[in-house]
């Protein structure tokens, strides 16, 4: 997810870029840049770093002009340097670009260009994308906008991207799919603003135009703005709205919490992270990090995944998918412990590293251990370029966005859902799965986003739960199977935003200790899956109940016998329950949320916590 604005209009524009980026930087800030035009002279500046470092750059050279565009970058294709940041310029020089997504067809597009004459000077899809704009509009020898919309007519991916001629400074082109795209707009069209969301203009203009996807506008001074269909060029009447919203709700997507914008995010994460790896038709998973290294896999004796906290459980449930599903011995290891017990580490082990941030002091100082024991080490990382991901011999970015909210969320879905595909891939090259089974596997993979779309909408049920057990002193999480290290998770989840006590079990193990926390003040959240061990579970439900606990369970949509037994029931769509993680996960995070925000927590930065552990 990356930050993009522009301006074009009557007043300096260098102001009020710069400061977008700012409000921005929630969406990507690993670099960023800024070309600013004035009678056909432009002016281009980026840098690996914040916006902070790019007004430092701006500040040495005066940076006038009534037109520029702005963006702020989170890494998907190519590390964070210079040369990848964006504004991206054309081969002439003289189209400009900045955007926001990922261009999945951009390596055959790339090939084709090379063929044609045109060089690139970074490892990015947007390069690719403003030189196809060039190339079409030569060949076609037709107007800026035209060009765009036929150029993307061949584009395979998700995009909103704001395009500008140098010569040709009262125009700006932009155009989106799959990802968002503001238009801001001044009195009398006498100035324009171009955004991700509304943040950057909010107090010049209330009257905006949210482009739907698919649909490009040409945005002209003193013209009223013409927007577009992409496939055939049809006009559209656009939409003109007043923006209700202020700049704080603006960031927050509307919600009034990070943490709960990137739970709703997760539907478009989990399918971002799959997306150009799940070919589901074609029965086929790709993941060249995995391929390229795909001897190692097959021959691996064993897997030692190493992570912190919430990654940590992520890999847990990765121990499940591996063993389950590619029959490869998997040993689960938190990084702190690893990294000083002289563990042992054979030539043919694999090491799998997961961190969302990829800073991690004690993930990183596990995988240089591990690798200076001569393992092969596999990064599952959520920020390009990070130190882990740049430390590993190898490995597969999540791509959930930035996440901003102290207690990780969709990082955790997304680390399921590359280690499924890992875990699927390797179990179907070692003739563990059967064809069919693999089909139905890959299948249901992507009906999974739309599955936690639809079980988002509990909230208002877990947040009636919420009221009755905020002020409890104690919870205990239960699972089984799978579900065990989803019962971990969220208790993490609960302590970690609310302050209140809470521990996760195997539910089995209830009766070797945690039986005897069990009374009327303590609230057992139990997983209760149709396919998950669920008469073992339905018995320690009614052990539960026979000591007056108050039982909270999550089962599956239809589920008949733990409704007669239990307090409160969240039903969640029926999945294979190897991906039960993906959807059980969703209440868990609900209802610590709604509880820490009932208790007055602050849910986006609690107490005593850093977003990344960089140090021991
Ligand atoms: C989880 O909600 C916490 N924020 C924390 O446990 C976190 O998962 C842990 O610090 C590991 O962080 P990483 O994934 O960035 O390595």
């Amino acid at each position: 997810m990356c930050g993009i604005t522009g301006y074009l209009g009557f007043r300096e524009a260098y102001p009020i870029v710069i400061n977008g980026l700012q409000r921005l930087e929630y969406r990507g800030y690993d670099s960023a840049g800024i070309v600013i035009t004035s009678n056909d002279k432009s002016k281009l500046f980026k840098t690996k770093g914040k916006v902070s470092d790019l007004k430092k750059i701006a500040k040495k050279n005066n940076l006038e002009g009534n037109l520029a565009l702005g963006h702020t970058r989170w890494a998907t294709h190519g590390v964070p340097n210079n040369e990848n940041s964006h504004p991206h310029l054309s081969n002439s020089g003289n189209l400009v670009i900045v955007h926001n997504g990922i261009i999945e067809n951009y390596d055959t597009i790339k090939k084709e260009l090379i063929k044609r004459g045109y060089t690139f000077h970074s490892d990015t899809d947007t390069e690719v994308l403003i030189n196809l704009i060039e190339e079409v509009q030569i060949k076609n020898n037709c107007k800026l906008g035209k060009a765009v919309q036929l150029a993307l007519t061949n584009v395979v991916g998700a995009y909103a991207i704001a395009v500008y001629d140098i010569n040709k400074s009262d125009e700006i082109i932009v155009a989106r799919l799959g990802s968002p795209l503001a238009i801001g707009i001044g009195k009398n069209n006498t100035e324009f603003f171009v955004a991700s969301d509304a943040s950057p203009f909010i107090e010049y203009t209330k009257d905006a135009i949210y482009l739907d996807d698919e649909e490009l506008a040409i945005v002209k001074l003193g013209k009223k703005i013409r927007v577009r269909k992409i496939h055939d060029d049809s006009i559209v009447e656009p939409n003109i709205q007043e923006l209700k919203l202020n700049l704080e709700q603006i960031e927050k997507g509307g919600y009034d919490h990070f943490m709960l914008k990137e739970i709703y995010e997760q539907p478009s994460a989990i399918f971002d992270t799959f997306r150009g790896r799940l070919l589901a038709d074609k029965g086929i998973i790709k993941m060249g990090s995995v391929d390229n290294n795909i001897t190692k896999f097959l021959n691996a004796k064993r897997i030692i995944i190493v992570a912190c906290g919430t990654s940590w459980h992520a890999g847990l449930v990765g121990e499940y998918l591996l063993e389950d599903l590619s029959r490869i011995p998997v040993e689960v290891e938190y990084a702190s412990e690893f990294r000083y017990r002289n563990p042992i580490i054979n030539k043919d082990d694999i090491v799998i590293a997961i961190s969302q941030s990829g800073e991690t002091a004690d993930t990183l100082a596990a995988i240089k251990l591990a690798k200076s024991k001569g393992a092969f080490v596999f990064g599952i990382c959520n920020v390009v370029g990070s130190s882990i991901a740049r430390e590993t011999n190898s490995g597969a970015y999540t791509h959930a966005g930035p996440e901003i909210g102290v207690a990780s969320t969709k990082a955790f879905t997304t680390q399921i859902t590359v280690l499924a595909l890992i875990a699927l891939k390797l179990g179907k090259l070692k003739g563990e799965i059967s064809t069919s089974d693999f089909h139905k596997y890959l299948q249901e993979m992507k009906l999974i986003p739309s599955k936690v779309e639809e079980l988002l909408k509990v909230n208002h049920e877990v947040e009636k739960i919420a009221l009755t057990y905020k002020d409890a002193p104690n919870c205990l999480y239960l699972g089984r199977g799978y579900n065990f290290p989803v019962a971990l998770e969220g208790a993490l989840k609960l302590k970690e935003i609310s302050y209140i006590h809470a521990e996760g079990y195997p539910a089995a193990e209830m009766k070797h200790g945690p039986i005897a926390l069990i009374d009327e003040s303590m609230p057992v959240i139990v997983i209760a899956t149709k396919k998950g061990h669920y008469e073992k579970v339905v018995s320690n439900i009614q052990e539960i109940k026979s000591r007056n606990g108050k039982i909270i369970a999550i089962v599956t949509e239809g589920d008949t016998i733990v409704k007669k037994i239990a307090d409160h029931v969240i039903e969640i769509p029926e999945t294979e329950e190897a991906f039960a993680p993906l959807l059980t996960t969703i209440p868990l995070q609900l209802l610590s949320y709604y509880i820490a925000v009932m208790r007055g927590c602050n849910v986006d930065q609690p107490r005593n916590l850093a977003k990344s552990v960089t140090v021991e």
